[in-house]
């Protein structure tokens, strides 16, 4: 059993040690359901005081899920949070925490030069045989990857995990045009490990879920300027005629309205194949809100008013 099977056989190539850097809303998540599906987690951040707030996150979510998990026995739910908990390593110093990692996740602003530089920083201290892995929603795998040699731009690939991340079951496996098939390989084995399923795409913008969204909510908005119903109704009409789970108004609040209109002018004046695309053109509605600091549920105010709940 040997031999060249056994180098690359999934046993020699599978991921156990999954560092992530970032400890906001996202990489909490990511590092919280790699822990629960046993794996070794390190969580990297810029500051103490973050890793803090992505630890408590960690523990508010993961009580939760005891709690549905041992109903009747709260003394076993606590032990199970803690054990989760302490498969997760908190570290500022990058180095340190990437050093023994068979996946880095990254997770930090989205900003092209700070992820450059720190998927540079990552490919500098990581093994040689660990996969690069960015959690971007918006910038090209491909540009992320630019300043790295040819075979850590192989490796280098995008996995994108959707909000609240213990959730959300999907995890888009983005393969920029240098990733190798083993990378994509052992990231969709990596996906089904921690229990999700992986949907596997090139680097075009908006992948698969967000290109097919971004439009539907733009139109949605369209309807409304033109008079054709009125919010609660198209809510309402795909919901109950669609059997989608919010109505485009309620997804447009739930995601942020700042971050539609950033994602959607960033398409619309350099998205590569979607410059000047009808379906990004500013809309004066969204403009309006936002301008206006009504950005959605975290605003307590968007297309909906959130403010008396
Ligand atoms: P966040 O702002 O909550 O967290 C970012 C964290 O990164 C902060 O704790 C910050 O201290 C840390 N950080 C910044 N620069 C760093 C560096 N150089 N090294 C280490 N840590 C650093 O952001 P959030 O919402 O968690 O998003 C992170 C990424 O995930 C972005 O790329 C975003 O596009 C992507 N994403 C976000 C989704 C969402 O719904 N919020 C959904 C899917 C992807």
């Amino acid at each position: 059993a040997l031999g060249r099977g056994a180098l690359y056989s999934s046993e020699a190539s599978a991921i156990k040690r999954v560092a992530v850097v970032g400890g906001g809303q996202m990489g909490a998540g990511i590092a919280q359901v790699s822990a629960t599906y046993e794996h070794g987690v390190t969580l990297i951040d810029v500051n103490h005081e973050a890793l803090d707030r992505g630890h408590a996150y960690m523990a508010k979510s993961l009580a939760r899920v005891a709690k549905k998990k041992f109903p009747e026995e709260p003394a076993v739910a606590h032990d199970w949070v803690e054990a989760v908990l302490g498969r997760v390593r908190r570290t500022t110093s990058l180095p340190e925490g990437v050093a023994n990692a068979d996946l880095v996740v990254e997770a930090v602003v989205e900003n092209i030069a700070v992820k450059q530089k720190l998927f540079a920083d990552i490919a500098g201290a990581a093994p040689g045989h660990c996969l690069l892995a960015s959690n971007t929603s918006s910038l090209p795998i491909g540009r992320i990857a630019e300043p790295l040699d040819a075979p850590t731009r192989g490796r280098t690939l995008g996995l994108h995990f959707f909000n609240p991340v213990p959730q959300m079951k999907l995890v888009e496996v983005v393969r920029a045009a240098e990733t190798s098939e083993q990378a994509v390989g052992r990231a969709v084995a990596f996906v089904k490990s921690i229990g999700k399923a992986p949907a596997v795409c090139k680097d075009t913008p908006g992948f698969i879920v967000n290109r097919l969204l971004l439009p539907y909510m733009m139109e949605a908005i369209r309807l409304l300027e033109r008079g054709v119903a009125d919010a609660r109704d198209i809510d309402t009409a795909m919901k109950l005629g669609a059997g989608y789970p919010m109505g485009p108004f309620e997804l447009c609040d739930y995601v942020g309205l700042d971050t539609l209109k950033f994602i959607t002018d960033g398409w619309f004046k350099e998205g590569d194949g979607l410059r000047g695309d009808k379906a990004f053109a500013a809309s004066g509605k969204l403009d309006e809100l936002v301008a206006a600091g009504h950005l959605g549920v975290k605003s307590g105010r968007g297309f909906y008013d959130y403010s008396k709940k």
